[in-house]
């Protein structure tokens, strides 16, 4: 593995689902929420954003440094930013080790700042290289990254660096949230090894057939979830399935716990219908063949009446991951969130820029669905 690079990115998928669970309040401890070059302090999606300038813990060199304000931008979050001609970091005060969200939220306020181009670092990671708002085929004004990291320091530092003395570099808010051990243990599945001093970036995270799931009251870590549809490969047997989160049951084992996926992801799911022969449900991903990738795919079987009556085959790239997978073998019950992760380790092989997965019915018995979650 590259040192200098994260090299593992993380794509998500939820399969239909959801949890009973408890819902859990807002803000863990130890998080930060910064609005960089902001006067104010703005309230976005159930969190209050801090000003830089305001905020103790986070420190940065303010000599060579400036701030572009507008209030043109479709949200508060967006309209202002800090700018920085030489290398400049903002430290963060870590109490916990451990995994952590690192979101980094860019709207270039300027033509300037479309077209400049500089890295962000932390520690021995290179979160973005030589990263342009114009050049990153980003089909919208307004982005923002999520990275996983491994904190293992009592301080975390972002480091932005213009890539040359001409560049800038900016950014418009940055978001630190700690995640729980459990959500990240992939060590306790069947295919991924344990990830030790690793930085992941997200880079899909999907609600299989239902609305996208925004940061609310009821959904952890303020991940987002976006429709799958736009990566669905068009099949008139697909459907969107429902039921009220509330029905979702907990399960045993941490992955059903509400801080891996809020109930409202599992609440909903792609499904096959009318089924009597084998059908595909199949998802597509635009990749970087040079990166390795982390699948995690939520299930949740909220469409059997009783145990034992749905199976269902899981293809990665067209190869077979799991056949006749019956969920109710690992949960004893319908309507109990199961989590299956998978890493796509073939950087050496025939490159791809395309990661698919595949759900097949597995037999003429049942209808199947999923829906998947990033
Ligand atoms: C499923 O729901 C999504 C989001 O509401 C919608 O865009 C899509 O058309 C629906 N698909 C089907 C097959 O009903
Ligand atoms: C989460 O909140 C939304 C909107 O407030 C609500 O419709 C949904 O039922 C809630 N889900 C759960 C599991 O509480
Ligand atoms: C489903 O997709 C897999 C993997 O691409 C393929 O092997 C299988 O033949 C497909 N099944 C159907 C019914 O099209």
């Amino acid at each position: 593995m590259r040192n200098l690079e994260f090299d593992y990115s993380l794509i998500l998928l939820l399969f239909i689902i959801h949890s009973s669970c408890s819902t859990s309040t807002n803000t863990p401890p130890d998080s930060y929420f910064i609005a960089c070059g902001s006067s104010n302090d703005i309230t976005h999606l159930h969190r209050t954003f801090v000003a830089d300038s305001q905020q103790p813990s986070v420190t940065f060199d303010s000599e060579h440094s400036d701030i572009v304000n507008s209030s043109r931008t479709f949200s508060p979050i967006y309209q202002s930013a800090r700018t920085f001609t030489t290398l400049a970091s903002y430290n963060f005060d870590i109490a916990h080790k451990g995994w952590h969200f690192i979101r980094l939220y860019f709207h270039p306020l300027s033509k300037i700042l479309a077209s400049v181009s500089f890295s962000v670092v932390t520690g021995s990671y290179v979160l973005l290289d030589h990263f342009s708002f114009n050049t990153s085929k980003h089909n919208s004004a307004y982005m923002f990254k999520e990275f996983v990291i491994d904190v293992n320091t009592d301080i975390l530092t972002l480091t932005f660096v213009p890539s040359r003395e001409s560049d800038v570099a900016f950014v418009n808010a940055i978001e630190v949230v700690p995640v729980p051990d459990k959500i990240f243990s992939f060590d306790q599945t069947l295919y991924i090894p344990k990830l030790k001093d690793a930085a992941l970036e997200t880079m899909y995270r999907l609600n299989m057939g239902g609305h996208s799931v925004v940061p609310s009251q009821n959904s952890t870590l303020f991940r987002v979830w976006e429709e799958d549809d736009k990566y669905l490969q068009p099949n008139p047997l697909a459907s969107n399935m429902s039921v009220n989160p509330f029905s979702i049951k907990s399960s045993s084992n941490d992955f059903g716990s509400s801080e891996v996926a809020p109930a409202d992801v599992y609440a909903t799911a792609k499904a096959l219908t009318n089924i009597s022969s084998k059908s595909n449900l199949t998802w597509v991903f635009p990749v970087n063949p040079k990166f390795k990738y982390i699948l995690r795919m939520h299930f949740c079987d909220i469409i059997s009446k009783s145990r034992n009556s749905l199976f269902f085959n899981v293809y990665v790239n067209s190869e077979v991951l799991m056949k006749n997978l019956s969920l109710s073998a690992f949960t004893y019950d319908v309507g109990v969130p199961y989590v299956i992760d998978y890493v796509n380790n073939n950087i050496s092989e025939e490159a791809s820029d395309k990661l698919s997965v595949t759900v097949e019915t597995g037999g003429p018995e049942q209808g199947l669905m999923l829906s998947r979650t990033g």
